[in-house]
């Protein structure tokens, strides 16, 4: 299988299939088949929320790029007179700085550094595109996904139910047909912020968010909450994860906060923690009861989607990926989810097919009727662990 990889790496630097899942699957027997919340697609790789998903333009290029998935960016909860709790999030920034970022172990990643938070336009606006990534979605183009900063109360003080209604009841008219699905992001900055200082105010909050959010939706709700890597153990990072079953996915787990400078940052550090963390759910029934989950964090090759995988995630979400300079990448033309996609999925060492393909050799992972399974890697670990 190593030629037509090479080959294929090689001419797709051009351009890239649009539907390469179906090129991946004849060519390779290896069926890329991933879930997203739920939502079955074509790959596992798709976009998560930030600068990079503000336009309906970022959308209908990463839908024309054959993305499986794009989270909008996050958006700050409201009530109908257009008050909001965590108005702290919604400040605008625009400079992003794409910065090399080293570890002790010698190793070099890349990180954002950037001062914003949530979406600082009108909720009006936000609405405007969540519309227009519902008619991707219905179109079977690319699966669009809404993400929410809802209040988050101190211990002893209620939930603002009239955000969550108010906001959850405007999202769900624009999607018109259930169900919605929806992000609840727990951010690097709130990690950061002294309202996390409190382990059981944090616990609190993650089973009852869930809740909050289907109680207020008028249609059914499917809701994906995005952990943060609070500032505490792993220990902890784990009982987030376990008291989190009330939300039908989890994604692990958003950038790591540096106090010092007062940035949240990614690379190395963070992809090493998030599968050192990950990788308590390996041991058998460790899970039972955690929801589905969906990796994030430094995924910068076929390979890393693996260890994600095999740490129990059904798909991952980029962002730092997609932001690298354009030398950086092995293709030649087109957009940067293109050009990502070429390399995550192609590239003849480090690519999924490369990486499934070692699996194989290895017997790690079995053919199912011919067929090599991005889900698979998943359930062969659990039996191996
Ligand atoms: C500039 C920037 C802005 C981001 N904004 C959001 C956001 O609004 N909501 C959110 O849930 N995650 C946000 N993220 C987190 C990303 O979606 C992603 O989970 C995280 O960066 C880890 O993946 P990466 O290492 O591929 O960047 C942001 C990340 C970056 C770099």
């Amino acid at each position: 299988m190593h030629a037509p990889l090479e080959r294929d790496f090689d001419r797709f630097k051009r351009e890239l299939p649009r539907d390469f899942a179906a090129h991946v699957r004849e060519t390779y027997r290896i069926d890329l088949t991933a879930r997203y919340l739920g939502e079955l697609v074509p790959h596992p790789i798709g976009k998560g929320s930030g600068q990079l998903s503000l336009n309906p333009g970022q959308l209908e290029d990463d839908a024309a790029a054959g993305l499986a998935f794009a989270v909008l960016k996050t958006v700050i909860a409201e009530d109908e007179s257009g008050a909001q709790a965590m108005a702290a999030w919604a400040i605008h920034e625009t400079r992003m700085k794409v910065e090399r970022r080293p570890t002790g172990a010698g190793r070099e990643g890349w990180t954002v550094t950037w001062k914003g938070r949530g979406w600082d336009r009108s909720f009006g606006d936000y609405l405007a595109l969540v519309r227009a990534g519902r008619d991707l979605t219905r179109a079977g183009r690319l699966v669009v996904v809404p993400s929410v900063k809802y209040h988050l109360p101190r211990l002893g003080e209620p939930f603002r139910e009239a955000e969550y209604r108010h906001t959850t009841a405007r999202l769900a008219e624009a999607w018109v047909e259930g169900p919605l699905l929806v992000e609840k992001d727990f951010s690097p900055t709130l990690a950061g912020d002294a309202l996390a200082d409190d382990r059981a105010q944090i616990l609190r909050w993650l089973e009852e968010v869930p809740r909050q959010i289907r109680a207020a939706s008028p249609i059914p709700v499917r809701i994906a909450v995005k952990l943060m890597n609070a500032r505490f153990d792993d220990a902890f990072q784990v009982e987030m994860m376990n008291v989190s079953a009330g939300a039908d996915a989890l994604v692990c787990f958003n950038r790591l906060f540096d106090a010092a400078r007062g940035v949240a940052y990614g690379g190395w550090d963070l992809s090493d923690r998030n599968l050192r963390v990950l990788e308590t759910q390996l041991t058998p029934h460790a899970n039972a009861g955690i929801p589905a989950l969906t990796g994030t964090g430094n995924i910068s090759s076929g390979r890393m989607i693996l260890e994600y995988a095999r740490r129990g995630c059904e798909s991952v979400q980029l962002h730092t990926f997609f932001q690298l300079p354009l030398s950086e990448y092995a293709a030649t033309h087109g957009t940067r989810s293109q050009r990502a996609l070429h390399a995550l999925v192609f590239h003849p060492q480090d690519g999924l097919i490369a990486g499934m393909l070692e699996l194989e050799a290895r017997r790690e992972l079995e053919r199912q009727d011919g067929e090599l399974r991005f889900l698979d890697v998943r359930a062969h670990a659990h039996r191996a662990g």
